[in-house]
């Protein structure tokens, strides 16, 4: 099992779509383990965009997701990293396949709608810069036993 941290950018929180992206994800089975509305300070943006530095897109990105509130998820399921990757579509909304969470709702290349974590490490490091000890809370859900296949112990 894996959590990962999604962020809804603030033109999903301005657009009304949190409930919308948010059934996707438990529709799709992942469980949600954290949750907190925020405006991210322009410090916190700089880190977890540090890798971007120095790109043409970086300062519009960091002003970006500064500009208005976010809603800020951890996300947990057996691969979840690549599942709300995919799930969430290529980066540019005009790129991005249809039946994504960027191809579905957005157009624009870089207002795109939502932030997912990268790698098991990315996960680590960004759940981490978002969320305090506790925040993201580990809890028993008794349809995971028949979201996953548990026939040989561990979920499939
Ligand atoms: P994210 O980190 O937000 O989940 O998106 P990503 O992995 O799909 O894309 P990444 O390359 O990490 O870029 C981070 C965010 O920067 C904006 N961007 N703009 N104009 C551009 O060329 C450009 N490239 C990236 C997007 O908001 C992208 O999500
Ligand atoms: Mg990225």
């Amino acid at each position: 099992m894996e959590t990962t941290l999604i962020i809804l950018k603030p033109d999903a929180v301005q657009r009304g779509l949190m409930g919308r992206i948010i059934a996707r994800f438990e529709d799709k089975g992942l469980q949600i383990v954290g949750a907190k509305m925020m405006k991210i300070p322009m410090a916190l943006a700089e880190r977890h965009y540090a890798d971007h530095k120095g790109k043409g897109f970086y300062d519009g990105l960091v002003k970006f997701m500064t500009s208005s509130p976010v809603l800020v998820l951890a996300v947990r399921g057996l691969g979840a990293i690549a599942v709300c990757r995919k799930m969430m579509g290529a980066t540019f909304g005009s790129k991005a396949e249809s039946g994504t969470i960027r191809g579905d709702f957005g157009v624009s290349n870089s207002f795109n709608l939502i932030h997912g974590s990268d790698s098991p490490e990315a996960a680590a490091k960004e759940l981490g810069l978002f969320f305090a000890p506790g925040e993201v809370v580990e809890f028993a859900r008794p349809v995971d036993q028949w979201v996953y296949d548990y026939g040989k112990g561990a979920p499939e």
